[in-house]
């Protein structure tokens, strides 16, 4: 189904203040939406309106604010519950955003679980939030980590990732969708590849949530994390979902708040779950921010969210490849609405710096993913990131910024 892209986009643009900004007197092209999406009204409206009627701390007071900020903050856990398809919302953990929830496994499973001699594999592609946390916490407890290579096309190699499971295999960590390279992970075949051999698997969501439907009781995953402000949401609120059998073993990643129970001079008792990782107040306001995102995306429709993004994939990996020296890096079949590219002989940074100034915001630079980078041998990438809000015309706008810059500086 082919969607008419300015009827598209008469419905969704008003929604973003910010896409109307001038930058350099010129109409803001904005394609960083991997690193941050922008906020429809609806949101933001979410959380003025909270700050304005409902401000209050939550589960802690009887009086009526209280209760119903409770109230608003429990609603919007079964909300992401549903978004997700989780099966319970005690598995919905809030945490600040995927780093910290991948930091909250890799602290607390690790202690649990992760020995001196185990290993735990992650893959070459992965965000520094979903490597170091493991890197770090393998050289604390001695365990070896090991990464899964890339084919030709920047899909993972899956016969090899097979070949490094073995008995010592106590953790897999890969990322849904990359950052950089675009690249779809078949999430599902690694997490049952992995569970035939009764390894747990976390997958990083932080670019998956805004693009498709999740369905955690599908793709079985033991831990699937994302972050609210790259699905429209406010920054500072993320989810750790978790299954319940593997939350309720492992140990508490910080003190103090609403995760105790009973505290003694001697010892303390831990609250059930989700409380039981959820340690000091927690950020309502990014909570209710969230759950208006997901009302937004509801209403806007993740189907034709989907469909239309692959649209502008479509049409922007066409467009730029007619730019003699650009080469694309990232080409599996299965990808995501972004795109990393270098021009020959120019450095990304200084392509950046002038398509910048044409009103185009690109990301330039390693993506947070410096590993990949010394794996591919580049210094880096261009990246244009779309999200359901961007048009062909933009991405006219980009290729013609692309160009100046080629002139410019080859
Ligand atoms: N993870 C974010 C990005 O890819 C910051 O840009």
């Amino acid at each position: 189904m082919a969607i008419d892209g300015n009827k598209w986009q008469s419905k969704v643009r008003s929604d973003f203040p910010i896409l109307s900004t001038k930058v350099y007197n010129k109409p803001l092209v904005y394609f960083d939406n991997a690193a941050t999406t922008q906020k429809p009204k609806q949101v933001i409206r979410a959380i003025t309106d909270y700050y304005e009627k409902e401000n209050c701390n939550i589960h802690r007071g009887v009086h009526f604010l209280s209760v119903k900020a409770t109230e608003a903050y429990e609603d919007a856990r079964c909300a992401i519950r549903d978004f997700i398809h989780a099966k319970h919302a005690h598995e919905i953990i809030f945490t600040r955003g995927t780093t910290e929830a991948v930091n909250l496994v890799a602290d607390s499973f690790g202690k649990k679980f992760i020995a001196e001699g185990d290993e735990v594999i992650t893959s070459v592609m992965e965000h520094h939030s979903n490597f170091v946390p493991w890197q770090q916490m393998c050289l604390e407890r001695k365990a070896t980590l090991r990464f899964i290579p890339l084919l030709e096309d920047c899909s993972l190699d899956i016969p090899a990732f097979r070949e490094l499971i073995t008995e010592k295999t106590r953790l897999v960590a890969i990322t849904h969708i990359s950052n950089v390279l675009g690249t779809i992970n078949p999430v599902k075949e690694i997490i049952a590849l992995a569970h035939l051999s009764n390894i747990p698997v976390l997958i990083d969501g932080a670019q998956g949530v805004a693009h498709m439907t999740v369905d955690v009781q599908d793709l079985d995953p033991d831990f699937y994390c994302f972050s609210g402000h790259k699905m429209y949401a406010p920054m500072g609120i993320g989810v750790l979902y978790g299954k319940e059998k593997w939350l309720e073993e492992m140990p508490p990643y910080q003190m103090g708040g609403e995760m105790i129970k009973d505290v003694f001079f001697t010892h303390t008792t831990f609250n059930e779950l989700p409380f039981k990782f959820e340690a000091g107040t927690p950020n309502v306001e990014g909570v209710l921010g969230l759950h208006a995102a997901i009302r937004y995306i509801h209403e806007t429709g993740m189907d034709q969210i989907e469909v239309y993004e692959k649209e502008l994939l479509d049409y922007a990996t066409q467009r730029l490849l007619g730019i003699e020296g650009l080469k694309i890096y990232g080409t599996s079949p299965h990808k995501a609405s972004l795109i990393s590219f270098l021009l020959h002989n120019v450095h990304p940074y200084d392509a950046g710096m002038i398509i910048d100034k044409m009103g185009v915001a690109v990301r330039t630079g390693h993506h947070c993913a410096m590993p990949l980078m010394e794996y591919l041998k580049i210094p880096g990438t261009i990246r244009a990131s779309f999200a359901f809000y961007n048009t062909k015309e933009e991405i006219d706008r980009l290729v013609e910024a692309v160009e100046k810059a080629k002139e410019m500086l080859s």
